[in-house]
C-alpha cells in the first residue's frame, strides 16, 4: 500500500527504500501519541536518559559518538553542475560523481535499522511563504529534534496533496547494524572520510551521510532553510539568511523589527531573547538562528522564522545571561552532549551555580568539577557545542505574531561577530551598499560550532553565511546588492556591532547580553532619523553620551568601545582588499570595491 497520497514522493521513498534496505519504514505523523513512543523506545535501548521528570518534565539527554559533536564544513558540499556556480568559498564535486560515491554509500546502510519518512513545513503550515520539505531518516534522535525544529506529519501532508512541491531530504547516520548488533548508548556515526553533506542546488535535493550531528543531519536548517533557500530566493527575488529576528518596543510603544547575522555560537539566540537593563524596553523573540525576508506590497521587506524550535548553545547560558533561554529549555526539551547530575538534571559550564556534585560527562564518564571552578580546555563537563532543542512556543518571551505568514516587516539589519579589536560596539553604514560592505567583510574567531582546527582563529565569514550559501558568494553579494535597489528608501538601516571587545589582559570591555539593550536603543532612534550621531571614516556612529554606560564600564571603556581605531581599519581594508575580495575574482560587485575605496580614501584624509 502506498504511504502518502503523492505518487512523485511515494515514489521518492521506494527508490530510497530499494537502495537503502531498511528493516520497516515509518511515516511521521507528527502526533504526540508517536513522539512520546519513539522517545520511549530510546530510552528502552538505552540511547536517551529520561531527565528528572520533576525539575525537567518532558526532557531526555542524548550522547553523541565523540567525534559527531558539531558541524562538517570540511566535508560539506555544493554538487552544482558547473564548479563556478558553487564558488570559491563552497567545496564542489561534480553532481554524477558523487551520486555514484554516495550511492555506493547508501547501499544497504539502513540494514538493521528503520527508515523514518517526515514530511515537514519550514514555515507556518500551509502560509504561502512556507515550503516543504521530506526527510528520510535511519536516526530516530532526527525524528524527535525535526519535532521540534519544524512543523512535521499529517498537516503537511495535507498541504502537499497529490502533486504540491517538496524538497527530498535523505539522510542516514551511515552505519547499517548487521546480525542483529546494536547501538551502543551513543548515536552512531560514520568516520570523518565518509561523512558527506551534500547540497544539488538544481536538482534541490539534499542527501546527509554520516553524522547525525544538529546542521548534518536535521535537514530543514542549514541544508534546506540556507544552502538550497539561498539558490531559491536568487532566483526568486528574496534572502534566506542566518538571522535572528526580535520584535523590540520603547516606552512609548514604538515598535521595531531587528533581523541580526553573527556567525554561529556567537550571540543570535542570546540577542534574540535578551531582557532589557534598560527601563521600560521590551524585547520579544521571533526567530534565533535563520530569517527569510521578502519585499512585501509596500516595498519593505518582511521576515519570517522558517523554523519551530530553538536548538541552542548550552554553554554559557544561564538565568543571568538568558532567563528566557532557561526557561525555554525547561520541558519538553532535548538535551545533547551536556553533562548529567546525580538527580537527573543537566549541567554545563556557564551554569548559574557549580554542579551539586559529582556528574556525568557528556562523554558518559565521572566527572568532577575542579577546585578553582574552571575546567580544563578539552575536558569540560559539557562539550562546548552542547546544545538543548526546545520548542520556541516555551520561550516566555515569544512574539504573540511569531507565526503571522505575512512576516514582520524589518526596520534594521545587524552584522557582527566575535573580533576582539579594531570592531567598535556600534557603528552604522553610511547607505545600503556600505551596509552589504559591512556584511561582505564580517570576521569572527572560530567557534566551537563546527569541527576545525581553526577554533579560536580569526576568519571572514560574510554575512555569517560563510558555510551556508548555496552559491557563488561573489553572486551572493550582487543579490544583495539588487535588493536595495528596488525601495532604496524603504530598506532598513543597516548596523556593525560587536560584544566582543577585549581588554590586553583579556577581558570582556562590555559586559554583553541584557546590556545590548543599550545599543539596540540606539539603532532604534535611528531607524526613526533621531540618535547622536557622528560621521567616522567607517560610518556613523554614537557620540560617546548617546548610549546609555552600565554601571560597571568606565567611561573611558566607553571611549575606547566607541572609537575608530585608525590604524586598525586601515590594516582590516588591507586585508579584505589584498586577501579576501580576490578571492571572488570578476564576480565581486564594483559597487564593493567602491566602497572599500571610498572608506580607504576617508580613513586616509
Ligand atoms: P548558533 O546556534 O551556533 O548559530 O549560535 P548563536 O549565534 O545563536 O549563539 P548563542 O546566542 O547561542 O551564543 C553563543 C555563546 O556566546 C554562548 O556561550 C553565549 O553565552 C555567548 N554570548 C552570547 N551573547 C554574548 C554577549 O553579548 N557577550 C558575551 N561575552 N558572550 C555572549
Ligand atoms: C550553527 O552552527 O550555526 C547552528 C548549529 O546553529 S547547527 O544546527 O549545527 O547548524
Ligand atoms: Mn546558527
Amino acid at each position: 500500500m502506498s504511504l502518502t497520497k503523492h505518487a512523485k514522493l511515494n515514489a521518492w521513498i521506494e527508490e530510497i527504500k530499494a537502495m537503502v534496505e531498511p528493516k520497516e519504514v515509518v511515516l511521521c505523523d507528527g502526533s504526540q501519541a508517536q513522539y512520546d513512543k519513539l522517545m520511549a523506545e530510546q530510552v528502552e535501548c538505552g540511547m536517551a536518559t529520561k531527565l528528572n521528570q520533576d525539575k525537567l518534565p518532558g526532557c531526555y539527554l542524548f550522547r553523541s559518538d565523540a567525534s559527531d559533536v558539531a558541524r562538517v564544513e570540511g566535508r560539506t558540499f555544493i554538487s552544482s553542475v558547473n564548479e563556478e556556480d558553487a564558488g570559491p568559498t563552497n567545496n564542489w564535486r561534480a553532481p554524477a560523481e558523487l551520486k555514484e560515491e554516495m550511492k555506493a554509500l547508501y547501499k544497504g546502510c539502513m540494514h538493521g535499522r528503520t527508515m523514518y519518512v517526515i514530511p515537514f513545513s519550514m514555515g507556518p503550515v500551509g502560509s504561502d511563504i512556507a515550503k516543504i520539505g521530506v526527510e528520510i531518516t535511519d536516526s530516530a534522535y532526527v525524528v524527535l529534534n525535526m519535532m521540534i525544529m519544524t512543523r512535521v506529519g499529517n498537516k503537511v501532508l495535507d498541504v502537499l496533496g497529490e502533486d504540491g512541491e517538496f524538497i527530498p531530504c535523505l539522510h542516514s547516520v551511515g552505519k547499517p547494524l548487521e546480525n542483529g548488533e546494536a547501538d551502543n548508548g551513543v548515536w552512531p556515526c560514520a568516520p570523518i572520510e565518509k561523512k558527506y553533506i551534500t547540497q544539488f542546488p538544481e536538482e534541490k535535493t539534499i542527501w546527509s551521510y554520516g553524522s547525525g550531528y544538529g546542521g548534518n543531519a536535521l535537514l530543514g536548517k542549514k541544508c534546506f532553510a540556507l544552502r538550497i533557500a539561498t539558490t531559491l530566493a536568487r532566483n526568486e527575488g528574496w534572502l534566506a539568511e542566518h538571522m535572528l529576528i526580535l520584535k523590540i518596543t520603547s516606552p512609548e510603544g514604538v515598535v521595531k523589527h531587528v533581523c541580526a547575522a553573527f556567525p554561529s555560537a556567537c550571540g543570535k539566540t542570546n540577542l534574540a531573547m535578551l531582557i532589557p537593563t534598560i527601563p521600560g524596553w521590551k524585547v520579544e523573540t521571533i526567530g534565533d538562528d535563520i530569517a527569510w525576508m521578502k519585499p512585501g506590497k509596500d516595498g519593505r521587506l518582511y521576515a519570517i522564522n522558517p523554523e519551530a524550535g530553538f536548538f541552542g548553545v548550552a554553554p554559557g547560558t544561564n538565568y543571568k545571561t538568558n532567563a528566557n533561554a532557561m526557561y525555554s529549555a525547561s520541558k519538553n526539551t532535548i538535551f545533547t552532549n551536556v553533562a548529567l547530575e546525580a538527580d537527573g538534571t543537566v549541567w554545563w559550564e556557564g551554569m548559574d551555580d557549580a554542579p551539586k556534585g559529582e556528574l556525568i560527562d557528556w562523554k558518559g564518564n565521572p566527572w568532577t568539577y575542579p577546585e578553582n571552578g574552571k575546567s580544563e580546555k578539552g575536558k569540560e563537563a559539557a562539550h562546548p557545542n552542547s546544545r538543548f532543542t526546545a520548542p520556541a512556543a516555551n520561550c516566555p518571551a515569544i512574539a504573540p505574531d511569531w507565526e503571522d505568514p505575512n512576516g514582520v516587516p524589518v526596520d534594521a539589519i545587524l552584522f557582527g561577530g566575535r573580533r576582539p579589536s579594531t570592531v567598535p560596539l556600534i557603528h552604522q553604514s553610511l547607505n545600503w551598499n556600505h551596509g552589504v560592505f559591512m556584511g561582505s567583510i564580517v570576521g569572527s574567531e572560530v567557534t566551537a560550532a563546527v569541527i576545525s582546527d581553526q577554533v579560536g582563529q580569526i576568519r571572514r565569514d560574510p554575512f555569517a553565511m560563510l558555510p551556508f550559501c548555496g552559491y557563488h558568494m561573489g553572486d551572493y553579494f550582487a543579490h544583495w546588492i539588487k535588493m536595495g535597489q528596488a525601495n532604496p528608501d524603504k530598506m532598513p538601516k543597516i548596523f556593525f556591532v560587536n560584544w566582543f571587545r577585549k581588554t590586553k589582559e583579556g577581558k570582556w570591555l562590555w559586559p554583553g547580553y541584557g546590556d545590548n539593550s543599550r545599543v539596540l536603543k540606539w539603532i532604534c532612534e535611528r531607524c526613526d532619523g533621531q540618535g547622536k550621531a557622528v560621521e567616522t571614516p567607517i560610518g556613523y556612529m554614537p557620540t560617546v553620551d548617546a548610549i546609555d554606560r552600565p554601571e560597571d564600564v568606565s567611561e573611558e571603556d566607553m571611549k575606547e568601545l566607541l572609537s575608530v581605531d585608525v590604524e586598525g581599519w586601515k590594516a582590516e581594508l588591507k586585508d579584505v582588499k589584498e586577501n579576501h575580495y580576490p578571492k571572488f575574482g570578476a564576480k565581486l560587485p564594483k559597487e564593493l570595491s567602491e566602497i572599500i575605496d571610498m572608506i580607504q580614501a576617508r580613513l586616509n584624509a
